[in-house]
């Protein structure tokens, strides 16, 4: 994997990074969304016991990856990231965690993927494929081209879930998210800005983009129009959804 050379200043990260030292996200981003544990093992648990091949797109620094390998632990994981010291992080992760063997870094845009399945030889044929706090980086034209890639690479019974920041509703949802998110930082002491100052500043890179957020009821649509099948909406709180179908 390169270096991340792109941004060589220090409070510069590529969108969904967050922070600048990937060292802090697992803390951070638990600081930011208080319910992040539930919303990932909620979307684990809609993956089907017998799945052998996941695809995850914007793995991070692995924390989907080692939930969804502690449950399926005899699955194959081919962990999709644009940014190396992301990669790296987990890389590190999921092998002390005994999985090595079990999860494969391909260093590539999904947007690109989404354009031509042949990028970065991601493959095809999954059971599974998962995100989060990824695919809202995305133009909805690309969101839509995205899931119709993933559709296409799904065996037949194939799943994907999605976990994701929405666009409010409406001005009132606007206002009750947000206050929801000031008050879970003072329950821990601080506040959402005092938090948010440690966020790293981001701009475009690649398909990517600082939050191009849509509301859940178009991506419910936009699956629809994929071919995707049983789409549902497992878990909301607040701003975030996991949503998906098969
Ligand atoms: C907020 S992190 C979430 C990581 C992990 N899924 C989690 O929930 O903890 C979003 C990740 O998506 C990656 N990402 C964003 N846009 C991407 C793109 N177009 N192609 C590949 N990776 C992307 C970022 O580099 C980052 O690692």
């Amino acid at each position: 994997m390169s270096e991340n050379s792109a941004f060589p200043s220090h409070n510069l990260v590529f969108p969904g990074e967050v922070f600048p030292n990937p060292a802090d996200f697992d803390r951070g981003i638990r600081q930011l969304l208080r319910k992040y544990d539930e919303m990932l093992e909620i979307l684990v648990r809609c993956i089907p016991a017998n799945v052998d091949r996941i695809l995850e797109l914007g793995c991070g620094t692995g924390e989907l990856s080692l939930k969804l390998l502690n449950r399926f632990p005899t699955a194959q994981i081919t962990a999709v990231d644009y940014a190396p010291r992301m990669l790296q992080y987990a890389q590190e992760k999921i092998r002390l965690a005994g999985y090595a063997e079990k999860w494969i870094a391909k260093e590539a845009d999904f947007g690109e993927w989404a354009n031509n399945s042949q990028t970065a030889n991601i493959g095809s044929e999954f059971d599974a494929c998962v995100s989060s706090l990824a695919i809202h980086h995305l133009t909805d034209e690309m969101k839509l081209k995205l899931f119709q890639q993933i559709r296409k690479s799904l065996n037949p019974g194939g799943v994907f879930w999605n976990a994701d920041p929405i666009l409010p509703e409406s001005e009132l949802m606007k206002a009750v998210y947000q206050t929801a998110r000031e008050e879970w930082a003072i329950e821990q002491g601080s506040t959402l800005a005092q938090i948010r100052s440690q966020v790293g500043q981001s701009v475009p890179y690649g398909y990517s983009s600082p939050d191009q957020l849509a509301t859940l009821d178009i991506q419910l649509q936009m699956l629809k129009k994929s071919g995707f099948d049983g789409v549902a909406v497992p878990w909301k709180y607040y701003n975030l959804a996991v949503f998906g179908g098969n």
